[in-house]
């Protein structure tokens, strides 16, 4: 029998040990949270922030909490034997993959909640979301306590919040962003993604087309913002989605809507949104343009 070179640990109390060791070197750490069932966009979150510490934890823990009732946690795809695999490939350190009992023992009542970044967008057809998350990743970063942390664009919006929680909660990690990473046809990599048919795939792809498109129309000036959005809902509901949650286009760095924008800079770094279900799979997206107000 071979033993895996990641060393496997359960314990919260285990991996501080492991960290305080590895800190006690001089040497740094960096965590990358996962939900598991991992891919290229995982893996790539694991290679940008080995260049920036010397140790890397993954943790993988479906967490229950970010769930609501009649969303997917029961069938959410759990692979614990495929993703050693994957994060033997490039050399991770350490994986934390806990039980829910080991974040959530009996007893447990704290909620933890960052406000404003966290109206709209993914939390409007997700209540309590956001809380779920922004709890398990309190919990993940102060039981690891890594140097840097990296989320990835793919989930800009709660890359900001979990920007937002460390800062405001003095957390000592610093956190970053790893690229979006996409398949080769253009469709934003996703655990979710095993979840449609081979036609649901290919209508999928009018995500990152109409994304693309509506850009080209508005940072070409051929159609107003309002124009282009209202078109591009149409093409996806066209094309066979049975619901867009929200096209929309908000500032980068507050996610502020753009009419909450007054004076400053003009064209403004801007980011257009997406949520939209195919079937029975909520898929999202994202991509940055440039707006001249
Ligand atoms: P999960 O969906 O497993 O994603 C883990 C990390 O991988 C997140 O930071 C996510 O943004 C990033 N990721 C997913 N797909 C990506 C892609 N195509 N390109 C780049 N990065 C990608 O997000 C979560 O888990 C959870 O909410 C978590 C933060 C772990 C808290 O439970």
């Amino acid at each position: 029998m071979t033993t895996s070179s990641v060393q496997i640990l359960r314990s919260k109390k285990e991996l501080r040990a492991q960290v305080r060791e590895w800190h006690m070197d001089g040497l740094t750490v960096g965590m990358v949270p996962t939900m598991g069932a991992l891919h290229h966009g995982h893996l790539s979150l694991i290679t940008e922030i080995q260049k920036h510490v010397d140790k890397v934890v993954v943790s993988i823990f479906v967490n229950p909490k970010q769930f609501g009732p009649n969303e997917d946690f029961n069938k959410y795809p759990r692979s614990e034997a495929a993703d050693i695999e994957k994060l033997e490939q490039v050399n991770t350190d350490l994986l934390y993959t806990p039980a829910v009992s080991e974040i959530y023992p009996e007893g447990f009542l704290t909620n933890v909640s960052v406000s404003k970044i966290t109206e709209g967008l993914c939390a409007a057809n997700r209540p309590g979301h956001f809380d779920g998350v922004t709890t398990v990743v309190t919990k993940l970063l102060l039981q690891c306590l890594p140097d840097v942390a990296i989320f990835g664009e793919k989930d800009f919006q709660q890359y900001a919040v979990l920007k937002q929680l460390a800062k405001d909660l003095d957390i000592p990690t610093e956190i970053i962003y790893g690229t979006l990473i996409r398949d080769n046809d253009g469709l934003a990599t996703s655990s979710r993604n095993v979840y449609m048919s081979a036609e649901e795939r290919q209508i999928a792809l009018e995500i990152p087309n109409t994304l693309n498109r509506i850009i080209n129309e508005i940072e070409g000036g051929s159609l107003t913002i309002e124009e282009a959005l209202k078109n591009g809902t149409q093409r996806l509901l066209d094309a066979g989605f049975k619901e867009v949650q929200y096209l929309e286009i908000r500032q980068s760095d507050t996610l502020e809507s753009l009419h909450q924008t007054t004076a400053g800079p003009s064209p403004i770094s801007a980011r257009i949104f997406v949520a939209a279900v195919i079937g029975k799979t909520r898929l999202i997206d994202n991509m940055p343009l440039k707006i001249s107000l």
